[in-house]
């Protein structure tokens, strides 16, 4: 019988958070944590579901089966077929078996590589012939339908086109992206794991982004032409909001047309080698995401903290949906493995917790192998 393996990755984001949802730009690259999936096509029309770590099963007798389970890992794979379902149709049922390292609930997108490497997979063993752009689109969807979670485009198209050793700059109003080669010189990335996943994390992530849409609103009241943060600035943030200043909304657009604008010069900096330019916007990420858009935690904020006025540390911020999870740092490579250690100490002391740590290398995006 046939059968195909597929690894698509986790991801990290240099810049541009919580701007994919709000049209702006992102730097996300793929990263050495991978999801693979095996599958092979069977002679029936059920789907056997195995989860080889936990290890887990499920059988689903036919493709009109395709529902909310019980089973959480599940449903990041139930919801990527039901998105094939919509459009195309599968002959027979499969066999699929999954595998990942990437960190659960570390903000690495753990689900957005199952997601991709179960989109690329079953596109390629049916012979579909849809893109990988389309098949990014596909896999978000799955996360908005089956896991609740009304998340933006980045993690699922860094998981499809991450490129080894290259950062990607995306427009998420036009989807045009670009990739460029990550010269970090004498530096290295770090990333701090906080071990925790706050409950509300998921909630929180759809509030803030009705924040957005509802500040948005207020602001085209105003001005007719815009049509999304993006295309705000902080004068018509200013006049559309001024009355009720310091409201969430107020907060969470001002982040956001801030980090979109940061985000486009961080990038500059980038490409001119000014990775202390590059680094200082990182720290003010951080405290946009941490005061005004409320995503951080006292944990996140502790490891930001502990290495903000380290001269070997450049930049450092809170990665991802927030709540928990990494903070992602640029350290000197001389002095990587003492910063590891004392932050380590310091998280343990000030927590109570264990810091975990990864040295990611820059990856590519799904493939069969
Ligand atoms: C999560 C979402 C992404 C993005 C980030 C924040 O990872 O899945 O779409 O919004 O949070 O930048």
């Amino acid at each position: 019988m046939k059968s195909i393996t597929v690894k698509a990755p986790g991801r990290i984001n240099l810049i541009g958070e919580h701007v994919d949802y709000n049209n702006g730009f992102v730097l996300p690259a793929a990263i050495n944590k991978f999801a693979i999936v095996s599958i092979s096509k069977r002679s029936d029309q059920q789907i056997h579901l195995t989860a080889i770590d936990i290890p887990d099963e499920l059988i689903i007798e036919s493709f009109s089966d395709l529902v909310i389970y019980e089973k959480k890992w599940a449903n990041y794979i139930i919801g990527v077929i039901a998105q094939f379902q919509k459009k195309y149709l599968f002959e027979v049922g499969f066999n699929l078996a999954i595998t990942s390292d990437v960190p659960i609930g570390a903000g690495l997108s753990s689900s957005a590589a199952i997601e991709c490497a179960v989109a690329y997979g079953l596109n390629e063993l049916f012979e579909f012939g849809i893109d990988k752009m389309e098949l990014a689109f596909m896999a978000q969807k799955a996360e908005h339908e089956f896991a609740g979670v009304q998340c933006g485009i980045m993690d699922q198209f860094a998981s499809c086109f991450g490129k080894q050793n290259q950062v990607m700059l995306l427009d998420c109003a036009s989807m045009e992206f670009q990739y460029y080669p990550l010269a970090l010189n004498e530096y290295e990335i770090v990333l701090f794991d906080t071990g925790v996943k706050h409950a509300l994390a998921n909630s929180e992530y759809n509030t803030r982004r009705l924040s957005c849409e509802a500040g948005l609103k207020l602001i085209q009241e105003k001005f007719p032409k815009v049509q999304s943060l993006r295309d705000a600035t902080m004068l018509m943030l200013h006049e559309a909001i001024s009355e009720i200043k310091q409201s969430k909304e107020y907060n969470c657009c001002k982040y956001v047309i801030e980090e979109i604008e940061r985000t486009q010069l961080a990038t500059q900096n980038l490409l001119n080698n000014d990775l202390h330019a590059f680094g200082a916007k990182m720290y003010a990420t951080h405290e946009g995401l941490s005061i005004l858009y409320e995503v951080s935690c006292p944990e996140l904020d502790l490891l930001v903290n502990s290495v903000k006025n380290n001269p070997h540390v450049i930049g450092a911020r809170m990665m991802g949906g927030g709540f928990g999870g990494c903070t992602i740092n640029i350290i000197k490579s001389e002095f990587v493995q003492q910063i590891i250690s004392d932050t380590t100490i310091n998280y343990k002391e000030k927590t109570g917790k264990n810091l975990q740590h990864y040295l990611v290398s820059i990856e590519d995006g799904v493939h069969v192998i």
